[in-house]
């Protein structure tokens, strides 16, 4: 059954049991601080199962990509050296949101595997935490599972309550519980225990399915606090059941494996189809291309790093295999073979994935080289102790660009073991020097319990507030002092926080008794407006009530900013093409930034097309309707909606007339005329495929063009010349310049012609011929060539040498007239004289040409030559 089926089986199995079925959402958790990468179906449920947000369905299945790399759930270091981890993987997960629980979940599982799929129950084996004896119950009395096969596992020794592999956690916060785990047996030619006994590590019985009885909401400082409703997440990973449905035992040998593996080996030209440098690259080219797809960059911190790690790794895989040129990004076009009917994003996004794995590996081709040299020296050179030390780790991370796990991967193929103390070591000094660089984040330092913030800044910006909590240096206090900077949470607020693109809004809170200047406003976590900034007169304590005051030129110039970017995002689609879709974007008081997917730099005739559309819309002054619905309700009428972000079932619509249709939960102008004026300033490329435009609006693009205007009318002034002709003048000076060049190099020749007339006089007579050398102040080498020709015919039977300096350079040429050829070389005579200034030089009998790089001998060199002619004739 190919992989393709079993997904489609799943999801409809489901749906014939009451699940809505909703899509894979991106591999960037949408507005989830504490969450590198989507790492397992229920991450897009987060909140529902936290009764943070409702949905209208209580059941949902999906089929999620599914990303573990960095964080807390990593697989890095186990792809290529086990049958069954990956980076990328698509998990199958079915959800209860306070609907079904233990019973349910267990039957449906039990049910897809045994009569939809039609795994005999033999091959299966289950567990369940220790102490949950529903669960147990459930198996041996309502399912019939036999004793022998059904495990319960406990606690991890020494690792403390509820840290088991039957008890599951998104991450170190968020929802939790007790799980119950499926295993299939791949039989006994396979070596390993069934699960609960010494040797289950083995790969003997693969766990293929895990349900999670979501009960519990663990805090940042680990404490368990209960759902409000008990749920379900389950997850079962595709590549794994596909291997067992395929009948073959590891993941890499499953149809969505097999044709990337013998595209790798096309692109390495690796003769062994079973090496594990295949099996990396194939998984990670899937992580990385998805990654990029869902807007990834390779960069230095954060995902982007991840994102690093995993090209850097896979590249280095090619280059064991002894591919040293770029090859990894020939794969994509396989992968969207292979994965681009489920996923059409991918497809979409082809080319410009090639572009950025691209890029990424000619930057890593410089250093990969001279890095594998280092580490081959420092592998040699340590004793018999095989530990590669601190320094030389941290020399290739910080140098050639090595991630650690790179080279702990190296070291571990060899046998030799990292000292990562002493890495950590070198890298914290590092740290702290950039430690004063760092940023303060609310969110990291703050927790508040109680309601979400009101938000009323759709429809007012200023309101009367009470204070319900103060953070002074991340710790709650209940009032503060003039001076004290600090965080304060209201019941209400119509402050906007920082989020899609718009940064937070600035303003004050004034109390009876203080005032407060906002700075910023950002989200300390779901729903909870944290308005940071510091207390300038006074104190402000808990209960207070303060009037909140929105900073309301800056807030409207955001408006503008922000109603002009959809403006400007429905331009460019419609000037350049649908493929443009946002890729970032930062909206503030000054101006609007947005990148976007497209192949080329923008022309001047595309930019103002695009400038003109934006300005026409402006001009039509449609009222900007915000509309309320629900999100597939949204998207049916064409509203655009971002990749990558998490929206809830009810959206918010901003449109202005038919020519733009956003989701967006940003502030806006109330007529699209408001805007005023829109002008781009700037269009520049920011990594490969992505664009980034710059365009300021309102009273600040009045002010730009009024700026631009100055500087032309500055220039036209200098000129002496109305504006309108400035062009006109500079191509008029210029030709001009031109022409006097000319003018001048005629000059100059003519002179040194004229020159040439007395240098005539000055030729001596040896043996019957002319010799003249001599230096030509100001000649260039064109100058000093027509002085000779004019010299030759003069002189008739002559030997010459023309030489001049110029920048600490001389530049000779010597001539012979026709008779003389035969005894008299002109190479030889010029190299006679070059040797004596540093240089070399030859030619033709009649003329040749010659360099030298030592003035200060000229004199003397220039003398030689008539006795040099003598010794000739
Ligand atoms: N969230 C559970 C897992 O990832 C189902 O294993």
């Amino acid at each position: 059954m190919k992989s393709s089926e079993i997904r489609r089986r799943f999801l409809e199995f489901f749906e014939s049991k009451g699940h809505t079925i909703v899509p894979s959402s991106s591999l960037i958790p949408g507005n989830d601080p504490t969450l590198l990468f989507t790492n397992a179906g229920m991450v897009q449920f987060k909140d529902v199962f936290l009764g943070r947000e409702t949905r209208p369905y209580v059941r949902a299945a999906s089929s999620q990509r599914c990303l573990r790399a960095g964080g807390k759930h990593n697989d890095l270091e186990n792809v290529g050296y086990t049958a069954r981890h990956h980076t990328f993987f698509e998990m199958l997960g079915n959800f209860s949101f306070g609907d079904y629980f233990k019973r349910n979940a267990i039957q449906f599982a039990w049910e897809f595997l045994t009569q939809e799929l039609g795994i005999p129950e033999s091959k299966l084996w289950v567990t369940v935490y220790e102490e949950d004896d529903e669960a147990a119950d459930i198996w041996l009395n309502e399912i019939g599972v036999p004793p022998e096969r059904l495990a319960r596992i406990g606690d991890k020794p020494g690792a403390g309550k509820y840290h088991s592999d039957n008890f599951w956690s998104m991450g170190d916060t968020g929802p939790c519980g007790p799980c119950t785990e499926i295993f299939y047996d791949h039989g006994p030619d396979v070596p390993g225990g069934p699960p609960g006994t010494r040797d289950a590590d083995g790969d003997r019985y693969i766990e293929i399915w895990n349900l999670v009885f979501m009960q519990f909401n663990r805090d940042e400082h680990g404490v368990l606090h209960s759902l409000p409703k008990p749920s379900v997440d389950t997850g079962m990973g595709l590549e794994r059941i596909s291997a067992v449905m395929q009948g073959v035992h590891s993941n890499y040998d499953i149809d969505l494996f097999r044709d990337l593996i013998a595209a790798a080996a096309r692109e390495t030209s690796a003769a062994d189809l079973a090496s594990n440098s295949l099996k990396v690259i194939a998984d990670h080219i899937r992580a990385c291309s998805f990654l990029i797809v869902d807007g990834v960059i390779p960069s230095n911190e954060g995902r982007g790093y991840v994102l690093r790690r995993i090209i850097r790794r896979a590249i280095r895989h090619g280059y064991k295999l002894g591919q040293k040129q770029p090859f990894f990004h020939r794969l994509v076009p396989d992968l969207a073979r292979v994965m681009g009917e489920a996923y059409p994003e991918l497809v979409a996004a082809q080319e410009r994935v090639m572009g950025v794995l691209r890029q990424e590996e000619e930057k890593f081709a410089e250093t990969l080289e001279h890095g594998m040299g280092v580490l081959e020296a420092a592998m040699h050179g340590t004793g018999c102790d095989r530990i590669l030390d601190g320094e030389t780790v941290f020399r290739l991370y910080d140098t050639f660009g090595f991630p650690l796990d790179l080279t702990a991967d190296i070291a571990r193929e060899r046998g030799f073991t990292v000292d990562f103390a002493g890495f950590e070591h070198a890298m914290a000094l590092q740290r702290e020097r950039a430690r004063a660089a760092s940023r303060f984040h609310m969110g990291q330092v703050v927790k508040f319990e109680g309601q979400p913030t009101e938000f009323h800044g759709y429809e007012t910006l200023s309101l009367q507030a009470q204070v319900l909590a103060l953070y002074k240096e991340g710790t709650q206090v209940s009032s503060i002092q003039a001076g004290d900077e600090a965080v304060v949470v209201l019941d209400r607020t119509p402050f906007y926080a920082e989020s899609g693109g718009q940064v937070g809004d600035r303003g004050q809170l004034l109390g009876a008794n203080g005032t407060f200047l906002v700075e910023d406003t950002q989200k300390i976590q779901a729903e909870v407006f944290g308005h940071k900034g510091r207390l300038t007169l006074g104190t402000l304590a808990v209960g207070d009530t303060v009037d909140a005051q929105v900073d309301t030129v800056a807030r409207q110039r955001a408006a503008w900013n922000h109603s002009a970017t959809h403006l400007l995002h429905a331009a460019l689609r419609k000037v350049l093409g649908s493929h443009v879709t946002q890729k970032g974007s930062l909206v503030d008081a000054q101006r609007t930034r947005f990148d976007f997917s497209h192949p080329r730099p923008l022309t001047q005739e595309e930019i103002q097309r695009v400038e003109n559309l934006v300005n026409e819309v402006i001009r039509a002054n449609y009222p900007v309707q915000v509309r309320l619905m629900k999100y597939d309700e949204a998207i049916k009428q064409g509203a655009m909606a971002l990749f990558g972000e998490k929206y809830g079932d009810d959206v918010r619509v901003v449109g202005m007339g038919d020519f733009s249709t956003e989701l967006c939960g940003g502030t806006h102008v109330k007529r699209s005329g408001d805007i005023g004026l829109f002008k781009i300033v700037a269009e520049s490329g920011v990594a490969a495929g992505i664009r980034r435009i710059e365009a300021v609006t309102g009273d600040v693009a009045l002010a730009y063009v009024q700026q631009e205007e100055a500087r032309l009318m500055e220039a036209a002034s200098t000129l002496k010349t109305p504006p309108q002709e400035v062009g006109q003048k500079i191509a008029q000076i210029l030709d001009n310049v031109k022409h006097l060049e000319k003018e001048l190099a005629r000059l100059k020749s003519k002179l040194a012609a004229a020159q040439g007339d007395e240098l005539a006089n000055s030729a001596v007579e040896v043996k019957g011929v002319k010799v003249l050398a001599a230096e030509i102040e100001g000649a260039d080498a064109k100058a000093l060539r027509d002085t000779l020709d004019k010299l030759k015919d003069k002189l008739k039977s002559a030997a010459i040498v023309l030489a001049s300096r110029a920048g600490g350079k001389v530049t000779l040429i010597a001539g012979v007239t026709p008779q003389l050829t035969d005894r008299l070389k002109a190479g030889e005579l010029v190299n006679h004289v070059a040797t004596q200034v540093g240089g070399k030089g030859g030619g033709r009998p009649d003329m040749a040409q010659a360099g030298g790089s030592e003035p200060e001998h000229l004199p003397q060199a220039l003398a030689s030559v008539a006795d040099w002619v003598a010794a000739k004739l």
